[in-house]
């Protein structure tokens, strides 16, 4: 196995995708959480969209449906996750840009953007990481406009090590139409890549860099939207 976390996910990118159709990341209660606020904030309004981390794209594009689309413009580590996020929007009419780069690096030097879109991506960063990703992610966005952050989230005062342990358990218990060898590479992945930050720490992060706190959803402990906006 290579050291590079993007090209270790996809070598379980046909589990996610099994994951993610039985919605065992809450993927399902989290999309409509983020597009009930991409509407309430833009209703029509033609938004210029940044999706870092994009991967396939299969969860975002239902969504980019339902809206006006001005630019979308998806960054990945993983040049097979890309191919398959350009075939999966090529519904969308605006201009379209598909980068193969680390997101911090691409989002610092990303043009102006209304919506900052990351997705089950930022926990692979440590917290200094993070910050910087709140720093860049407060200068290119519009005023008024929107961090969509759906991610991972780490219990107050839980333990990185008691974590893993417990989200492993919760992978081992849960994801039932996943086969053992399945689940353990999940599990095996979580170990060695996730680092996701309790919610107290993210939300000072983001406020820390300018940006304020506007909505959250919580449909499990675990699994989290959280909305920010630069005032
Ligand atoms: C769990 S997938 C999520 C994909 C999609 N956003 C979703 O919600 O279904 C995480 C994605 O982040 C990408 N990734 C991880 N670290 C990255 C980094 N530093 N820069 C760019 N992409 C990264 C991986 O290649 C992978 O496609």
């Amino acid at each position: 196995m290579t050291a590079n976390p993007a090209i270790q996910f996809f070598h379980v990118w046909d589990t996610y995708a099994k994951v993610v159709s039985g919605d065992y990341m809450f993927h399902r209660e989290l999309s409509v959480a983020v597009s009930a606020a991409i509407r309430s904030r833009f209703a029509d309004q033609a938004i210029r969209i940044l999706d870092l981390g994009c991967g396939d794209a299969a969860t975002f594009a239902p969504i980019l449906q339902e809206f006006s689309i001005e630019s979308y413009y998806g960054v990945d580590l993983s040049a097979a996750a890309l191919e398959l996020a350009e075939k999966n929007l090529a519904f969308l009419k605006c201009s379209t840009q598909f980068q193969q780069a680390d997101f911090v690096t691409a989002l610092a030097k990303s043009p102006q953007q209304d919506v900052v879109y990351i997705s089950f991506a930022l926990h692979h960063l440590q917290t200094s990481e993070k910050a910087e990703f709140f720093h860049q992610a407060a200068k290119i966005l519009s005023p008024g406009g929107l961090v969509l952050f759906v991610d991972v989230v780490r219990e107050e005062g839980q333990n990185l090590k008691n974590y893993h342990q417990h989200y492993c358990d919760f992978v081992q218990q849960t994801m039932i139409n996943l086969n053992k060898e399945e689940r353990d590479a999940i599990c095996a992945h979580i170990s060695e890549n996730d680092y996701p930050d309790p919610r107290s720490v993210l939300c000072k992060l983001a406020n820390e860099a300018g940006l304020k706190l506007v909505s959250s959803s919580v449909p499990q402990k675990w699994h989290q939207l959280i909305v920010f906006e630069r005032p």
